[in-house]
């Protein structure tokens, strides 16, 4: 159990109301959480603080070498004022999986849990409430040893940041337009790509500026040996309807093993719809697509939710789904999953957890 140190920030910011069109990622809220590390003494100082700038020496190893491991999650306020976590669990037990094979010591999964209950209570006001709002936690670690030698650092930063924030594309849940990608690769087997760090999306976003210029939204990555099969699209992962089965490319070692891909998983098995977890090839979708066996496609993520995918594009062949518009399979999980978040909806599953 930790012994969180706490200081209160003096000079408070203006909440946004309910007339300010979130965007994602934007705002943050008055404080944030701090942890130390350093071998030898472990995990230490766990206290929460006015949200600021933080000093940094400028040799430290996470500017150089990239040492750092991300998660996003999210904590929402139900009708009747409870404030809900959905599946901090699984954030804090992938974090840990990111944190070893980035060489980064791992968080008693209790004292995450303990902080990033307090840090959300503590800045619960900053919870928005309007439909499809949301406040994003963004739990970080960064080693910080003044060093610049390649090996991992003897001290990190553990960090826990808060921002309320509306949908992560522009487009709502309008369906948004893809990309797949046949040049650049994001992750190979072996490498990093099933952690959730820095370097994968840096090495998505030369193909994502270049998908934008063709005004896309995002980019489909395939794998980085035969470029032939679907593997996620990087903010999300992706999900097909395909002749009434569902499929999603399986975890491989070079997928994010998202949190809400396994929801929408567990959800789609428990209404008996047919899920297969396999090896998707690019080929399959276009013979898909071309016969009408494509019915939905859809990306999943904590910061994108349900995102419906209306068009998709590889090389010179464009893909138009359901006419651009809103399978019905994908809205009936949006409306589920984002029901359970909200404490709307049954949660069958135990996802929630109350934050008191
Ligand atoms: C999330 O969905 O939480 C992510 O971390 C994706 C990020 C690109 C916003």
């Amino acid at each position: 159990m930790l012994n969180i140190r706490y200081e209160k920030n003096t000079a408070p910011k203006p909440i946004p109301g309910p007339e300010n069109p979130l965007t994602f990622g934007t705002i943050f809220t008055d404080h944030m959480f701090l942890m130390n590390y350093e071998t030898g003494k472990g995990w230490h100082d766990p206290r929460i603080v006015p949200y600021a700038d933080i000093s940094l020496d400028p040799s430290a190893m996470v500017f150089h070498y990239g040492q750092e491991m991300f998660e996003g999650l999210k904590a929402y306020k139900a009708e009747d004022g409870r404030t809900l976590l959905f599946r901090p669990d699984k954030n804090i037990e992938r974090a840990n999986r990111s944190n070893r094979r980035l060489c980064i010591p791992e968080i008693p999964e209790e004292d995450f849990l303990q902080a990033i209950k307090a840090i959300v209570k503590t800045d619960e006001a900053w919870i928005p409430t309007k439909p499809g709002t949301s406040l994003y936690i963004r739990p970080f670690v960064i080693a910080t040893d003044p060093f610049l030698g390649v090996r991992p650092s003897d001290t990190y930063l553990f960090i826990i940041i808060l921002s309320p924030v509306g949908a992560y594309y522009p487009e709502g849940l309008n369906p948004v337009k893809i990309w797949i990608e046949d040049d650049y690769v994001r992750a190979v087997r072996g490498g990093i790509g099933e952690a959730k760090t820095g370097g994968n999306y840096v090495a998505s976003m030369a193909a994502q500026v270049k998908a934008h210029e063709d005004g896309y939204s995002q980019v489909l990555w395939l794998d980085g040996v035969e470029r032939k099969y679907i593997e996620e699209v990087g903010a999300m992962n992706i999900f097909f309807k395909i002749n009434g089965t569902v499929v999603t490319p399986m975890l491989n070692g070079s997928i994010l093993p998202g949190v809400t891909r396994d929801s929408v998983i567990q959800l789609c098995k428990h209404w008996g719809i047919p899920v297969e977890e396999r090896k998707v090839s690019v080929d399959e979708l276009l013979a898909a697509a071309k016969d009408g066996s494509l019915e939905e496609v859809w990306g999943t993520g904590t910061a994108a939710v349900i995102s419906p995918v209306g068009h998709l594009r590889f090389e010179n062949t464009v893909i138009q789904i359901k006419d651009g518009g809103i399978g019905e399979l994908s809205q009936k999980l949006y409306d589920t999953v984002t029901g359970i978040q909200l404490g709307k909806t049954e949660d069958a599953f135990g996802w929630s957890v109350i934050v008191e």
